[in-house]
């Protein structure tokens, strides 16, 4: 069940069955660090701290802006509604996805506080357990086409459940040790009918793919695409 946790500027939503400590503190890193939880972190745009909760390790993000525009408001938002905020529809998604048999982190709890007219936002949602993202394994090995094939067979389902990623690129996939792919970061993702869309997520992973060869000199080559496709095409 879905609870919400409500006081006078600030809405937790949150899965009761995940999130046994209390819904107002948990988006608080010193929270976790006093409790000596804290088990690591990732960066990308900002820091994920990956936590330990009674129920599972979980991981926390607090949602910022990329690009010039960040530089002067890193971390604010425009408000026009509760739940047309990052955190709430990017916790719907999740819910949509895993309901829908996609490996995706399960949604455990989004946060907005508003201020004025604007809004910040955080989500907490499972951290997937011994799992590397691909621009982090592309650098130390290759991959064999059937992992390629899971890729985009993970991605074929993804898009039957109506989910257009607006930014799949190869830090956003991740592989655990038992050779599963999980598709991660669905922030300004949305569900979408119809099916013209759909390519433009392939060619956007097929710009990382090249991107990060020219970058990181990445174990990769075009052929590895063509598994990718291959595992895509079978089960779309
Ligand atoms: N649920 C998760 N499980 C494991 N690792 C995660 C999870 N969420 C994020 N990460 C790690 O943190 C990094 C940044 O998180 P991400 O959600 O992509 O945010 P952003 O790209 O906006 O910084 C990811 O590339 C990944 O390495
Ligand atoms: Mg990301």
């Amino acid at each position: 069940m879905i609870k919400r946790y409500q006081s006078q500027n600030q809405i937790v939503w949150y899965d009761e069955q995940l999130l046994l400590e209390p819904p107002e503190q948990v988006f608080n890193v010193d929270f976790w660090q006093q409790q000596n939880s804290v088990v690591g972190s990732a960066q990308g745009r900002g820091t994920t701290w990956f936590v330990q909760t009674q129920v599972l390790q979980a991981a926390l993000r607090h949602y910022r802006r990329g690009g010039l525009f960040g530089k002067l408001v890193s971390d604010s938002y425009w408000f026009s509604g509760w739940e047309k905020t990052r955190s709430y529809a990017e916790f719907r998604l999740l819910t949509q996805l895993a309901d829908a048999g996609v490996n995706v982190p399960k949604p455990i709890a989004a946060r907005v506080i508003k201020k004025g007219f604007t809004y910040q936002a955080d989500l907490l949602s499972e951290k997937i357990a011994n799992a590397k993202d691909l621009v982090g394994i592309l650098q130390h090995k290759d991959l064999q086409p059937k992992k390629y094939q899971a890729i985009g067979a993970e991605i074929a389902k993804m898009h039957k459940a109506y989910v257009n990623h607006t930014d799949l690129n190869i830090h956003n996939l991740l592989l655990d040790s038992s050779g599963k792919i999980w598709i991660i970061d669905f922030d300004k993702c949305y569900q979408q009918q119809g099916t013209d869309w759909q390519q433009s997520n392939l060619d956007r992973l097929l710009r990382s793919f090249r991107k990060e060869q020219k970058k990181r000199n990445i174990h990769w080559n075009e052929d590895d695409f063509g598994h990718l496709m291959d595992g895509y095409n079978t089960t779309i």
